[in-house]
């Protein structure tokens, strides 16, 4: 894993924005795969600044979002199809029909999820996943405990997660109790994988994912295992990390001696 720690938000944007575009760079039609969540936010509005600015064009690229609800009506302003319209597809430009996010309201969503999970297969995989991290550590919907080879699926969502995602509906009863989410299988896939932390109440999180074990309670921890993963933390994330020095001497060196490694 390459964590590089910075400012702020803002910063965190920018750093995973190019981490992003270098991840895209070459291909004809790159895939990029999409996080909901407010981490990512300053990251897609950085995409957009510059997509904007006409130094990127997302046109010809597809996306796979990470997750849905089961059983939300997919009109509901915080159903995940609805959250990327907003935050991803128009800010980045891209035609609707050119971004996918799993079925939830499928007449058999375990089907529909086997179907998403071969789709992304079909056009070569995904060359950049945008990944966040739950409280719990879980990234898309995998919860503690999910398969580490997981593919998408339908899943149950803990109480923290419903807990936490509370505050996008008008009671925690109207928090869906299913999902369905790309696995663990699946996100380990991808060629390159862009994590991005911010805040405080994800310190805990973070300090687990990075320099804990592997462990099926802390789900993001199996990305010590991606050949090609990158953390952009803030200040704030980064706070409890043990070897925060270290992180930061090494990416300076990186920097400074980037035609090596
Ligand atoms: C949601 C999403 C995840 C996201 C996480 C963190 O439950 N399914 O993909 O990473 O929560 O969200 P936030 O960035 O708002 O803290």
């Amino acid at each position: 894993m390459e964590i590089i720690i910075v400012a702020n938000e803002e910063e965190v944007g920018r750093v995973a924005a190019d981490k992003v575009i270098e991840g895209l760079a070459g291909k004809a039609t790159p895939v990029i795969g999409l996080a909901t969540g407010s981490s990512p936010l300053s990251l897609y509005a950085e995409l957009s600044r510059r997509a904007k600015a006409g130094e990127v064009d997302f046109t010809h690229a597809l996306g796979f979002a990470l997750d849905e609800y089961v059983g939300i009506d997919p009109a509901h302003p915080e159903s995940y199809r609805n959250v990327i319209n907003r935050t991803v597809t128009e800010p980045l430009g891209m035609a609707p029909e050119r971004v996918r996010v799993p079925d939830g309201s499928a007449e058999d969503v375990q089907a529909a999820a086997e179907e998403y999970d071969a789709a992304i297969d079909a056009v070569g995989g995904v060359d950049v996943q945008v990944l966040g991290i739950g409280s719990n550590g879980h990234i898309g919907f995998n919860e503690p405990f999910s398969p580490f080879s997981s593919r998408t699926r339908v899943e149950i969502l803990t109480p923290q997660t419903r807990e936490d995602n509370a505050r996008f509906f008008n009671s925690i009863d109207e928090v869906p109790t299913h999902c369905v989410t790309q696995g663990l299988g699946t996100i380990m896939d991808s060629h390159a994988a862009v994590m991005v932390i911010i805040g405080e109440g994800k310190a805990d999180a973070a300090a687990a994912m990075i320099e804990g074990p592997v462990s099926a309670s802390m789900p993001a921890s199996v990305l010590q295992f991606h050949p090609n993963c990158t953390v952009v933390l803030d200040e704030a994330a980064a706070s409890k990390l043990k070897h925060a020095d270290l992180f930061r001497t090494r990416a300076a060196i990186r920097e400074q001696y980037s035609h090596l490694a």
